[in-house]
């Protein structure tokens, strides 16, 4: 090997530690998974979820546009405010703001690093084709933005939708 493949490999090596430590330490990019509270708690205090734009009963094939509210009265240190995860058993998450929201593993719905500054995010549903009864779950963090699960605030909720 020259002097220059070596500088090359050198750059390479250090640049993929770089990424691995920024991935690993950078979770407030998404939800883990979807059990939260396996992980984050410790905080005192009430958290509530509601999801704006929600119908009782949906159209089969039909797009919803919904905002996930995440009321908690935790302060923040830092820009980071909080996450969220959503879940739905029938029917898929369509993303509407592709900087804050993602898809994740399990079709999960959850936010990005730049979503975890807020504690509302706006989404799509798009009912199933098919009528039946759709439950969506949905677990949220309130941060204490202190890069660790530790005394953040998480909250639940599920809500259950009925079609035509
Ligand atoms: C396997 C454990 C684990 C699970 C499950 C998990 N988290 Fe985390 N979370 C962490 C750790 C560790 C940190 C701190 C390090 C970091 O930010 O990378 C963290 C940090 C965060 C932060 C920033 C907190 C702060 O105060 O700075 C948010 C927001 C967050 N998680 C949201 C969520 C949401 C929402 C879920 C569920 C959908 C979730 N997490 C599930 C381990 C977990």
């Amino acid at each position: 090997m020259g002097k220059r493949q070596i500088m090359i490999s050198f750059v390479l090596i250090a640049a993929l530690v770089l990424l691995g430590v920024s991935v690993s330490s950078g979770h407030n990019n998404s939800g883990a998974n979807f059990e939260c509270m396996g992980c984050h708690l410790g905080g005192s205090g009430d958290v509530t979820i509601k999801i704006e734009g929600m119908p009782k009963v949906y159209t089969p094939g039909k797009l919803y546009k919904l905002s996930l509210i995440l009321d908690s009265k935790m302060k923040s240190d830092l820009e980071v405010q909080g996450g969220f995860g959503l879940q739905t058993d029938a029917g898929s998450f369509v993303v509407l703001d592709k900087k804050n929201t993602q898809i994740g593993d399990n079709n999960m719905l959850t936010h990005t690093k730049e979503g975890s500054e807020f504690r509302k995010w706006k989404f799509g549903w798009k009912a199933p084709a098919k009528e039946g009864d759709v439950n969506i779950n949905v677990m949220a963090v309130a941060a204490n933005g202190d890069f660790s699960p530790a005394g953040d605030e998480v909250g639940v909720n599920a809500f259950s939708i009925k079609s035509k």
